[in-house]
């Protein structure tokens, strides 16, 4: 069994004018018309059944040792790594890996029951080291700019790109500087930057206005952009969506949902389903579609408004804090691909952003807010009658529960939309919420609640 089959020549190619770029600029975009750059491979002419079984086997060395700097097999322990066939190349003495992606994927027993879809999935990308997808598009980021040789590598972020950022860039003995919207993330994934080491920056505006500033300063600075307008990250967050399918014995789903905030996950998963595609991994393409907060929805508007032939961005407000961006960098990619699968893109309110956390919740997998808008757009799409029973539906569950557990605990406690909620929130809200019960240290008072709860269930 051959350990590793060619070796990968990739280009940047811009997405917009078709120039082919030999290096990115500080701000990857294409010097000649400024729109995003992608990776393309001219040269893959691989047998897809060579590629299944090296990856297998690769998988199944997992485990054989620690992940330690210097062991050749580390690579293969990572589920974004054990791909390289399908990613631009970055000598293994660069890479900074975790062991990231490998992510489970959980049937959603009691959500199916609910959405009326027997084959519910969650492919949890918060099963990650630093409990977001952003692990997965990192590890190839931080360690291009590693292989470049900067000393500083830069974010804005909503929260989960920075503690994923800083992480990485301290494994990689890289400095961080992260650029956060003061406020208006939460304290987990503040938290993770402080303690990953992260020079932390909370600049008094939101997250647009952060990436403005970014920008400015990658222009000055030889600090290295590693947002999702760099190509290594999305190239990395493709291996998502691979795994998923090798998961799936490489038969296609009929859905894949994924949440929108800067739309650089949507478009990563659909380029890899566009390669995998290509290169007869998979046989048909799954329709991809695109969840928004209502009131961070650009991309809603620019599909059903404009026809996809403009954004306008706009100034974003949702508690689902990780996708509150009001001018998302990646549409046109994400445009493309909506296009391309047949997919649609939805918007979904606080309230039901609220109780589909809570479903996913009780089927004891959970996610942090921004992931929850799949299942409430799934909601949509199946009364649309876009989904049907008989389908098999993935959602993309993007952070972990403990992200942001003010969110979960306001929730449960029924204080989290105050007195201006309406009626219909309170009724279905009621059947998901679990406040804390503050009792004495007294059996009987225990044995009182566990018997009310029982004659309640
Ligand atoms: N879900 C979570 C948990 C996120 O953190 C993000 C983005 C998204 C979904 C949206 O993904 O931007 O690729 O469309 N978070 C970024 C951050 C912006 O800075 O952590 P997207």
């Amino acid at each position: 069994m051959p350990s590793s089959l060619a070796e990968t020549v990739s280009q940047l190619r811009c997405i917009n004018c078709g120039s082919i770029s030999s290096a990115a600029g500080r701000n990857f975009r294409c010097a000649s018309c400024g729109e995003l750059l992608e990776f393309v491979f001219p040269e893959w002419k691989y047998d897809p059944e060579s590629l299944k079984s090296v990856w297998l086997n690769r998988r199944m060395s997992l485990g054989k040792g620690p992940c330690h700097q210097l062991d050749p097999s580390r690579l293969d322990q990572s589920g974004v790594w054990r791909f390289r066939e399908l990613l631009p190349q970055i000598p293994a003495e660069h890479a900074i890996t975790m062991a990231e992606g490998n992510t489970p994927l959980y049937h959603l027993q009691r959500c199916a029951r609910a959405v009326g879809v027997e084959n519910l999935f969650a492919k949890h990308q918060g099963m990650n080291p630093t409990a977001s997808f952003k692990d997965t598009g990192m590890t190839l980021a931080a360690s291009a700019a590693h292989q470049q040789g900067f000393r500083w590598v830069a974010c804005a972020s909503t929260g989960n790109t920075s503690a994923s950022m800083a992480a990485y860039a301290a494994r990689g003995n890289l400095r961080s500087l992260v650029l956060i919207p003061e406020g208006k993330i939460s304290w987990g994934k503040l938290s993770q930057s402080l303690d990953y080491g992260a020079l932390t920056c909370q600049l008094r505006t939101d997250f647009d206005g952060c990436v403005r500033i970014l920008n400015e300063l990658v222009q000055c600075k030889p600090v290295c952009l590693l947002n999702s307008v760099n190509p290594y990250r999305i190239e990395g967050q493709k291996t998502a969506a691979i795994e998923l399918l090798e998961q799936l014995n490489w038969e296609a789903p009929d859905h894949i949902i994924v949440p929108g905030g800067n739309l650089g996950n949507s478009s990563a998963i659909g380029k890899a389903l566009f390669e995998m595609h290509e290169l007869r991994l998979i046989s048909r393409l799954p329709k991809l579609s695109i969840i928004q907060a209502e009131g961070a929805n650009p991309f809603y508007r620019s599909v059903h408004e404009f026809g996809g032939k403009k954004l306008e961005p706009m100034s974003a407000e949702t508690l689902a804090t990780a996708i509150r961006i009001g001018n998302p960098a990646s549409w046109k990619k994400a445009l493309r691909v909506l296009r391309v699968t047949g997919g649609q893109v939805e918007q979904v309110s606080e309230v039901e952003i609220a109780e589909a956390k809570a479903e996913i919740g009780a089927d004891g997998v959970g996610c942090e807010p921004a992931s929850a808008v799949t299942l409430a757009g799934l909601k949509k799409l199946r009364t649309s009658g876009f989904v049907n029973p008989g389908e098999i539906v993935i959602l993309v569950l993007t952070g972990h529960l403990l992200k942001d557990p003010d969110f979960t605990i306001k929730f449960h406690r029924g204080d989290l939309f105050g007195e201006t909620t309406g009626e219909r929130f309170d009724k279905q809200a009621k059947s998901l919420q679990r406040a804390p019960i503050v009792l004495d240290a007294d059996l009987d008072a225990v044995i009182g609640a566990l018997d009310a709860a029982e004659r309640n269930s």
